[in-house]
């Protein structure tokens, strides 16, 4: 086995200070998928949670919980918002819920959040009722050893009462509007914002990027007191559901560059109120009657209304965008640190001119529908400067970033099929292709102005042998496989395969094997982390196995 250093490798020296890192080879690794050794694992700062609409997936059974809550773990969230609408369903799937995340390999949490269009906040006694089955479950988030309860709304609920009921104190955040009086509730710890989309408050269209004012407003709020604040971010805004579902709402909040351009605001809030910014909540895992989702679809209620303006539009390609601000997030940094060479796109199927009311669902177009560009766009995730290239139909187009960083760019949207390159300086080209033709037709003759997204890497781009080669030549593959993230197994797109796994009979005698071995080094103030990456390559017959990662923290 030959031990190959890759030759496109961000090479990571972000440091708080000079470091000193042990060797390697007597430090005691944590296997992939297993929870690092708790001695050596300083409570971390600050936590990315996702909102996971419980009342949505009253059929969910116990695997959809783990199968969910293991791939949000291994995109570097740290717990979901449990929203509960009170159905009698929800304490099924709380309970499976909760037994998914005690049984996850990785730390991941749950913390309950009541949805108060559907609890009452004159009814302290059913909100006691809801918390007291799971706030002493191991795999609760607890916060300055308080259970973390959040809501949606719910202004006026007697957090004292509650507490009472329960004989335990809460580190109270819920989702008020930023007031001097909601600052001012008992019991209060921080306040939860839902303020990320622009016109969010008023659900009035406003054709201007978000900008951190709102978030300003809360944190300037809450300062005195020293309380914390969670902060949202989000994908996307387009709901489109006709009035026959109970919830008619047709309009699309202006999105186009929302998740890179916010995730910068977080590092750049985060820098300002470090003492106050400790929680993020994605919104949302999986609202998928708002597009708002960054989880694959997995609709289930029959009466949903969106199914053929969302199933097919998969938002799972944000979460390959986000791990290095969610990084950046947790060691305070500036800016993204990028050690992997990866393209992700978004766009819709349709250019904004079709009209389709005549086949609509709803009969209207969206409220806001003007203000989405006619455009593709990407972002580009780069170890250096790129050359980034789209294809649609028969017209290509082609721009350059002079530096490495996540760069958001816009490409004219025209018809046809879609394909994707990134070239960067002394890399591996990269590539992919979009899932759906664009048309200036109405898609499932309906409007449509949710987005499908994508994702591409080197390591994709190797994820089959060359047809040439057929294990009896020796060849080296190369890529920038470097990631302080797990990388998930190119050859099946899921999952991280464990030592144990490597050597199983299937895989012991591959005809021929490369190894790369890489490794990155992040620092905070208080911890250095080493991941160590190694990919086996095996050919022809096993494809690509990835030899997982370990990783090791101590204190700086
Ligand atoms: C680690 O190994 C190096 C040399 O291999 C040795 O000098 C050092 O003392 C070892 N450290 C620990 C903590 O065992
Ligand atoms: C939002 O920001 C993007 C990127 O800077 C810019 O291209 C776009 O024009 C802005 N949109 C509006 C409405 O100002
Ligand atoms: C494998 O490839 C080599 C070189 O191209 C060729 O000589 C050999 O016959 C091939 N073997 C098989 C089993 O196809």
């Amino acid at each position: 086995m030959k031990f190959i250093r890759v030759l496109c490798v961000a090479v990571i020296t972000l440091s708080v200070r000079a470091l000193s890192i042990p060797d390697t080879a007597n430090i005691s690794v944590v296997e992939a998928g297993q929870s690092p050794s708790t001695e050596s694992e300083p409570e971390s700062e600050r936590f990315v949670f996702a909102h996971f609409m419980v009342g949505f997936v009253n059929s969910y059974t116990q695997e959809d919980w783990n199968r969910d809550i293991n791939l949000a773990a291994s995109k570097g969230i740290d717990g979901f918002a449990l929203n509960c609408d009170g159905q009698e369903t929800n304490n099924q799937q709380l309970q499976y819920a909760f037994k998914a995340a005690t049984s996850c390999s990785k730390s991941f949490k749950l913390f309950i959040s009541p949805d108060f269009v559907h609890y009452s906040i004159s009814d302290p006694q059913q909100v006691s009722d809801l918390l007291k089955s799971f706030i002493s479950e191991s795999a609760y988030f607890n916060y300055q050893g308080k259970p973390f309860v959040s809501s949606f709304w719910g202004e006026g609920i007697d957090w004292i009462k509650i507490e009472e009921n329960l004989g335990k104190d809460l580190y109270i955040c819920p989702y008020y509007y930023a007031s001097q009086s909601a600052v001012e509730t008992p019991g209060l710890d921080g306040l939860f914002s839902w303020y990320t989309w622009p016109g969010q408050d008023t659900d009035e269209v406003v054709y201007q990027n978000l900008t951190t004012n709102s978030d300003e407003e809360y944190l300037n709020l809450l300062a005195p007191g020293g309380k914390t604040y969670m902060a949202p971010v989000s994908p996307w805004f387009y709901s489109h559901l006709p009035a026959s579902t109970g919830y008619a709402k047709n309009y699309h909040l202006y999105s186009d560059t929302l998740w890179t351009t916010r995730w910068q605001q977080i590092l750049d809030l985060n820098i300002k109120y470090s003492n106050q910014l400790k929680f993020i909540e994605i919104i949302t895992w999986n609202d998928w009657t708002e597009s708002s989702l960054i989880s694959p679809y997995r609709g289930t209620l029959t009466n949903d209304g969106n199914k053929e303006w969302s199933e097919e539009f998969d938002h799972s390609a944000f979460m390959d965008l986000m791990y290095p601000f969610i990084s950046a997030f947790k060691s305070g940094q500036s800016k993204p640190q990028i050690n992997e060479n990866r393209l992700v796109w978004w766009y819709r199927p349709t250019l904004k001119s079709a009209e389709c009311s005549s086949t609509d669902s709803v009969g209207e177009k969206p409220r806001g529908w003007e203000m989405a560009a006619d455009s593709v766009f990407v972002a580009a995730l780069t170890t250096a400067p790129a050359t980034i290239t789209v294809k649609i139909g028969d017209t290509t187009s082609s721009q350059i970033v002079d530096e490495a960083g996540v760069h958001t760019l816009a490409f004219p949207m025209s018809v046809g099929s879609v394909s994707f390159q990134m070239d960067t300086d002394g890399c591996q080209s990269i590539s992919g292709n979009g899932a759906i033709e664009i048309s200036d037709q109405c898609y499932h003759g309906v409007y449509n102005f949710n987005v499908l997204s994508g994702t591409a890497t080197a390591g994709d781009s190797t994820s089959n042998p060359p047809e040439s080669d057929n294990g009896t030549t020796s060849s080296t593959y190369t890529s920038s496989m470097t990631s302080s993230s797990p990388i998930s197994n190119p050859a099946t797109g899921t999952g991280v395969l464990s030592p144990a796994e490597l050597t199983s009979s299937a895989n012991s005698a591959p005809s021929k094997v490369e190894t790369t071995i890489d490794t990155s080094v992040t620092s905070t103030a208080n911890e250095v982390t080493t991941s160590y990456v190694g990919s086996i390559y095996s050919a022809p017959t096993n494809g690509w196995r990835n030899g997982g990662w370990r990783t090791h923290s101590w204190p700086s």
